[in-house]
């Protein structure tokens, strides 16, 4: 474990030079700043952005800023509904043909939820859930093989889950939670549920998404690639949407990291040379800043998460009818070694 006092990118992070990475959401915030730190190391960074026009300039800020050794290349990337997703994937399949660096990083938060809930792919699951989860999976699933098959032929691969400690409050923690159908993702929590409901999505999306992480790096048999699942600490990334928050920055930034320090944990799990030299205590853990092993909540059982992530696989192949993700148990097992 580092102090975030003490992290230096810079110095902390191992050289990147021809690795290929992806980050998510990361035309502003955290991910932002973990795109910066990346191409700064050498690697060439897809900066995954849903808007053309935001990403576009996020690339043109970080060119100013100094990328001096590494690149930074704009990709549209919206995972809103499961077939945004899907396309996202596969555009940037037909840009890539290796995949070093997965950072799993924008989702949907509170604020943008009760802003802008709109119409969905499917009825039963609002927005934030849609997104933070189903369409993570969804996009995780297009480009798993491409991140396994680079983790054979080069000799490493990560994937980083930027989850939140929020998956072990609210709903999320609620010992009777269960995932049998696509209902149970949503309970009795609609957009009229107000801040608390909202809330509850979050913490239940960011719970799939840490079960996820569980049960793919449980499955996992490529012994190259490592899972790392990051909580960035509490990050101001959000005193610009209100006149009130912006008034109040200068106090919000006492208790708050700036994004640059929110992304130190990302950085950590995506490319401090630590991970790799002590792959054993790393690999497959939750991780807060900077690096520090962190239990995860009482939800995330193996079992648990398995039945979470049949459901999820279950919905989302009615939708597309694409086989997912290598299923677990004796089945899943031999399909996933072939
Ligand atoms: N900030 C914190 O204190 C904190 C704490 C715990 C965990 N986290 C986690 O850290 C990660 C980054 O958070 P942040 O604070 O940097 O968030 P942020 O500033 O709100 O940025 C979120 C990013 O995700 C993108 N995004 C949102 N919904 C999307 C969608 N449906 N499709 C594609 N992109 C989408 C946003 O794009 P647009 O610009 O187009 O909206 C933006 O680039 C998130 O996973 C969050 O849950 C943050």
């Amino acid at each position: 474990m580092t102090s975030k006092k003490s992290f230096k990118p810079d110095r902390d992070l191992a050289d990147l030079t021809g690795k290929v990475v992806f980050v998510t959401g990361s035309n502003r915030g955290i991910g932002l700043q973990t795109v910066k730190h990346l191409a700064r190391k050498g690697a060439t960074v897809y900066l995954g952005s849903r808007s053309e026009e935001a990403g576009k300039a996020a690339v043109s800020q970080l060119e100013k800023e100094g990328i001096p050794k590494g690149r930074v290349i704009y990709a549209w990337c919206d995972f809103s509904t499961t077939g945004k997703a899907k396309e996202t994937g596969e555009k940037l399949l037909g840009q890539i043909d290796r995949l070093d660096i997965y950072v799993l990083n924008g989702a949907m938060y509170v604020v943008g939820f009760l802003d802008s809930c709109e119409a969905i792919e499917d009825p039963l699951l609002p927005d934030l859930l849609t997104a933070n989860h189903f369409g993570n999976l969804r996009l995780l699933q297009i480009l798993l093989p491409l991140i396994e098959e680079t983790s054979d032929k080069y000799g490493e691969a990560r994937i980083v889950t930027v989850s939140s400690m929020a998956h072990t409050l609210s709903r999320a923690k609620d010992p009777d939670i269960q995932f049998k159908t696509p209902d149970d993702f949503r309970q009795d929590y609609g957009p009229g549920g107000g801040f608390r409901g909202a809330f509850a999505y979050y913490a239940v999306s960011k719970l799939c998404q840490q079960m996820t992480h569980t049960v793919l790096h449980k499955r996992n048999k490529h012994p190259n690639l490592i899972f790392i699942s990051v909580d960035p600490g509490m990050v101001n990334t959000f005193s610009n949407t209100f006149l009130i928050t912006r008034i109040l920055s200068p106090i919000i930034n006492l208790f708050f990291d700036s994004p640059e320090v929110g992304a130190y944990n990302t950085l950590f799990a995506a490319a401090s040379p630590k991970v790799k030299e002590k792959r054993d205590k790393y690999d497959g853990k939750f991780l807060t800043p900077v690096g520090k092993l962190t239990p995860v909540g009482a939800n995330v059982t193996l079992e648990k998460a398995e039945e979470m992530l049949e459901t999820s696989q279950a919905f989302l192949e009615k939708e597309d009818m694409f086989p997912l993700l290598p299923r677990g148990g004796k089945e899943g097992a031999a399909s996933s070694s072939s």
